[in-house]
C-alpha cells in the first residue's frame, strides 16, 4: 500500500464546498478591491527563495524542498507566493504599468516542517500582493482586505495583531540594542535562539519557548526605535484603521519569519484552533523588488492559510451551504430503457438540471437507495411499458409523491425539474 507523503493531504469530495466556499470567497473579496489573479510555476530557481525570503530564515535554512533537475539545476517547490509574484512582475515587464499593481494568488506551497493541527508539508494560501504604493494608505488598504475576508468567511475568533520593523535606516540600531540585550540573558535562551542571536535575533521575539518568550517580554521594542519616517508611516496606519473602524491590538512580538518584511507587518491570530493559531500574516516589503533585480518599488501584502481559515471558521460555528442536490435520477430497466436515460440524461443536462442516472445494472431497489444516497429530488423509472406508452411516474424523494410526465416532451420535464 502506498500512502501519501507525511504531511500532505487528500481533501475528499464532501469537504470541497467548505473549501470551495473559502475561494470563492476569496475570489470575491478581491475583485471587490480591484486585484486580478495571477498564476506562477510551482517550482522557482532556488535563488529566488535565497534572495527573496532571506539565507537566515528557517523557510530557507530549514524548511525548503530543493532538487537538482536532469541537468544538475537547483529548484525549489514554493514555500510561499510573494518571491515568485515579485518575480512574475519584473520577468513580464509589468513594473511600468499604471500602479499600483495589485495581485492575487491561490496556491499550494511546500514547507518541511512539523506536520500538526494547522500545520503541513503541503499547504494552501490565498494571498494577495500590492505594488508601487509607499503610502500607509495602501497599508490599511491591504490590512482591510484580510479582515474583509475573514469576517465574509464568518470567523469570528480573531484579533489583528499589527507592528513596525523599521527599515534598513533604523533597524541596524535595534538590532545591535536587541542583540545586546539578549547577550545578557544568553543562558537562558534555547538552542535556536542562541544560534539566531548572530543572524536574526528579531525572530527571539517570537519564538515559542516558555523561556524565551520570558526573556523576549523585557526586549527593546521595534516601535521604540523607529526613524522619524517610519514612525509616521506607523502613525498614518493606525488613523486609517480607526477611520475604517478595524480593531488592532499593537504588539511587539510580531516580527514575521521572513526577511523581505520592512516596516508594517501585520497577523490575524484566531482563538480556539491549536498552537497554529495564526490565519493570515502579511507585511510591507519595500526592498524586494530590488532585491531580485528590478527596479526600487514598494510591495505590501498577506497570505492566509486556507486549511487554518477553515479550523477558525468550523471553532465559529459557520456553516457552509451544501452543493445542490441532483434535480433527478433516472432508474432505467432494461436495454432499450437505459439508451433512452442517456438519451434524456443529455437532454436535461443540455438544459442546465444536474441529471444522473444507474450506469452500472442495478437492480430497482439498488438504483433506488443510490438515487437517496446522492440526494436526487425526484426518481424517474423507465422500464419497457413507460418506452412504449411515453409516459412515466416521476417520483419525489422527499414524500414519496408521484406524478405523470411525457418522456418525449424533454422541455416539459425540465421546466417541471427546475
Ligand atoms: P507566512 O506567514 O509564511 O507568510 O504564511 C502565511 C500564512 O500561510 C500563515 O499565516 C498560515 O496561515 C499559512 N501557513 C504557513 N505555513 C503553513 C503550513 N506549514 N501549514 C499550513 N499553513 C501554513 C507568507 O507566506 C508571506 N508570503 C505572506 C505575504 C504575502 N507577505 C506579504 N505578502
Amino acid at each position: 500500500m502506498i500512502r501519501k507523503p507525511r504531511g500532505t493531504m487528500d481533501i475528499m469530495p464532501e469537504e470541497i464546498p467548505e473549501w470551495r466556499f473559502v475561494e470563492e470567497t476569496a475570489r470575491r473579496v478581491a475583485s471587490k478591491f480591484g486585484f486580478g489573479e495571477i498564476r506562477t510555476p510551482g517550482f522557482e530557481a532556488t535563488e529566488l527563495f535565497q534572495r527573496g525570503v532571506g539565507e537566515t530564515t528557517d523557510v530557507v535554512q530549514k524548511e525548503m524542498y530543493t532538487f537538482e533537475d536532469r541537468e544538475g539545476r537547483s529548484f525549489t517547490l514554493r514555500p510561499e507566493g510573494t518571491a515568485s509574484v515579485a518575480r512574475a512582475v519584473i520577468e513580464n515587464g509589468r513594473c511600468s504599468d499604471a500602479m499600483p499593481l495589485k495581485l492575487c494568488y491561490l496556491i499550494n506551497c511546500f514547507r518541511y516542517e512539523k506536520p500538526q493541527a494547522g500545520r503541513s508539508r503541503e499547504f494552501f494560501q490565498f494571498g494577495v500582493e500590492m505594488f508601487g504604493a509607499a503610502d500607509p494608505s495602501a497599508d490599511a488598504e491591504t490590512v482591510a482586505m484580510a479582515h474583509t475576508l475573514i469576517s465574509e468567511l464568518g470567523i469570528k475568533n480573531v484579533s489583528l495583531h499589527l507592528n513596525s520593523i523599521g527599515c534598513p535606516q533604523c533597524r541596524p540600531a535595534y538590532r545591535a540594542a536587541l542583540k545586546a540585550y539578549f547577550n545578557e540573558h544568553i543562558d537562558g535562551l534555547c538552542e535556536t535562539c542562541r544560534a539566531r542571536l548572530d543572524t536574526n535575533p528579531m525572530r527571539i521575539l517570537d519564538c515559542k519557548s516558555p523561556e524565551c518568550q520570558a526573556i523576549a517580554e523585557g526586549a527593546p521594542k521595534t516601535l521604540d526605535h523607529l526613524c522619524p519616517d517610519c514612525r509616521d508611516h506607523f502613525d498614518k496606519l493606525g488613523g486609517y484603521l480607526k477611520a475604517q473602524g478595524i480593531d488592532y491590538i499593537v504588539d511587539p512580538h510580531i516580527v514575521r519569519g521572513l526577511d523581505y518584511y520592512t516596516r508594517t507587518v501585520f497577523e490575524f491570530i484566531a482563538d480556539g484552533i491549536g498552537a497554529q493559531s495564526t490565519v493570515c500574516g502579511g507585511g510591507r516589503y519595500d526592498g524586494l523588488m530590488k532585491e531580485l533585480g528590478g527596479p526600487e518599488m514598494p510591495g505590501i501584502g498577506f497570505a492566509a492559510g486556507i486549511t487554518r481559515l477553515l479550523l477558525a471558521m468550523r471553532e465559529s460555528g459557520v456553516k457552509v451551504p451544501a452543493p445542490a442536490a441532483p434535480a433527478l435520477y433516472i432508474a432505467p430497466m432494461g436495454d432499450a430503457a437505459k439508451v433512452k436515460a442517456a438519451a434524456l440524461t443529455a437532454a436535461l443536462r443540455s438544459r442546465g438540471l444536474t441529471v444522473d442516472r444507474d450506469l452500472v445494472g442495478r437492480s430497482l431497489k439498488a438504483q433506488m437507495k443510490y438515487a437517496d444516497k446522492t440526494g436526487a429530488r425526484s426518481v424517474l423509472i423507465i422500464g419497457d411499458s413507460e418506452l412504449e406508452n411515453g409516459k412515466a411516474n416521476l417520483r419525489s424523494m422527499a414524500d414519496s409523491s408521484q406524478s405523470e410526465v411525457d418522456i418525449n416532451d424533454v422541455d416539459a420535464l425540465a421546466e417541471k425539474l427546475k
